[in-house]
């Protein structure tokens, strides 16, 4: 790959099957993908790729020079899930196929169930990225953590010490339930941005930016499966790339934010606030009532479009009191059972088997 020619990290998820239940993934499924996308690499259709799950959801991650909603790369990695579904039926895995949502390949995969992160850049000299794969809870769930990376001084010393971060970053925000986008610039824009972001369940970001020259410093993904399927299919289980150094922030104030377990939406069935525990890529199989949320976070050097890692970034220590602080807040909120605030609004369950329910007791209210 030319030194100056743009590269694209595009980040496709799926959960295609789970074993056992949602608990986690298969590893003939993992071996089906890494095959499939190590015969892309040979014939160049990919310069690399990485697989991983999180749970019971499928992490492709590729680098390429086609560009973000490549078809051809869309295409690689919705036959990937496509094979690799079939592997899931012959295994009679949970859910199998659970993300495809569509029959066949129409030219982008946004939209047809799995989720896609993806951005293009010039390689850096040295070029460090941390991506973050979430399972049982929703695409909100990266809004506090990237606004404490981005616009939180106290979180990222580099707002105040970079001259480059100096000026702050602007967020692309998606309102997923009308559709629209907006972008707000911090840090002049920042009470606005969180008048938002606090719904995460609507407000989503799903890019950062650099304000000094616009350079692309984060993408999530935003896709809301129930919004395509029209009903409960399982999660929107998110992912998030993160460039790091030299200008952005550093890798450790990338980490930091997920030293605190936030609350975020997903867990059983979909339907449950939880804490989000951040853990080594072995520990994310999550069983306590499908449970709590995970986050696993791989960690990338980029060599000429080449993938040096992962480092398994959740595999410290020092995050040790944060998934004690995160099985203390489990415990305290899975006492309150089906009562709210744990079992998220009736409106955030409209899509959930629960208006069924509800509806067998229509006939039965009177007028008072
Ligand atoms: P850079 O500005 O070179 O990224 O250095 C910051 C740093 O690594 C401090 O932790
Ligand atoms: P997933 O979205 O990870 O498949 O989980 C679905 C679920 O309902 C877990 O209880
Ligand atoms: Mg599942
Ligand atoms: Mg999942």
């Amino acid at each position: 790959m030319a030194e100056e020619s743009r590269l694209t990290l595009s980040v496709i998820k799926a959960d295609i099957g789970g074993f056992v239940g949602h608990v986690s993934s298969h590893p003939d499924i993992l071996d089906t993908a890494k095959d499939k996308l190590n015969h892309a690499k040979e014939n160049g259709t990919i310069v690399d790729f990485h697989v991983l799950r999180c749970g019971d959801d499928l992490e492709l991650i590729l680098t390429h020079t086609k560009g973000c909603d490549n078809t051809e790369i869309h295409e690689l990695a919705w036959n990937v899930f496509s094979v690799c579904t079939e592997v899931a039926k012959e295994l009679k895995l949970y859910g199998a196929g659970q993300d495809i949502l569509s029959d066949a390949f129409s030219g982008n995969i946004k939209g047809m169930g799995p989720g896609v992160a993806e951005m293009e850049f010039v390689e850096r000299k040295s070029e460090p990225v941390v991506i973050f794969m979430a399972d049982k809870t929703s695409p909100g769930a990266w809004n506090l953590p990237i606004y404490r990376i981005f616009a939180d001084p106290f979180n990222t010393a580099g707002l105040i010490i970079d001259p480059k971060m100096c000026d702050g970053f602007s967020f692309r925000v998606l309102d997923v339930k009308e559709g629209r986008c907006i972008t707000l610039s911090c840090p002049e824009e920042m009470h606005y941005l969180l008048a938002l972001i606090g719904t995460s369940s609507r407000y989503i970001i799903s890019s950062v930016y650099r304000k000094t020259d616009g350079e692309i410093a984060a993408v999530m993904s935003t896709q809301k499966l129930s919004f395509i399927a029209g009903k409960y299919v399982g999660k929107d289980d998110p992912v998030a790339v993160i460039r790091c150094q030299s200008g952005f922030p550093a890798v450790g104030e990338v980490m930091e934010p997920f030293s605190f377990p936030h609350l975020v939406e997903g867990w059983m069935r979909g339907s449950h606030s939880g804490p989000l525990m951040p853990v080594p890529f072995y520990e994310a199989n999550p069983t306590r009532f499908d449970g709590p949320p995970r986050v696993i976070s791989a960690g990338f050097q980029i060599s000429n479009g080449r993938l040096i890692g992962p480092h398994d970034m959740f595999d410290d220590p020092s995050f040790d009191s944060t998934r004690r602080i995160a099985n203390d807040i489990s415990e305290y909120m899975r006492r309150h059972g089906p009562f709210q605030p744990h079992r998220l609004p009736e409106e955030e369950l409209e899509y959930t088997t629960l208006p069924l329910v509800l509806e067998k007791l229509k006939d039965r209210f009177q007028k008072v």
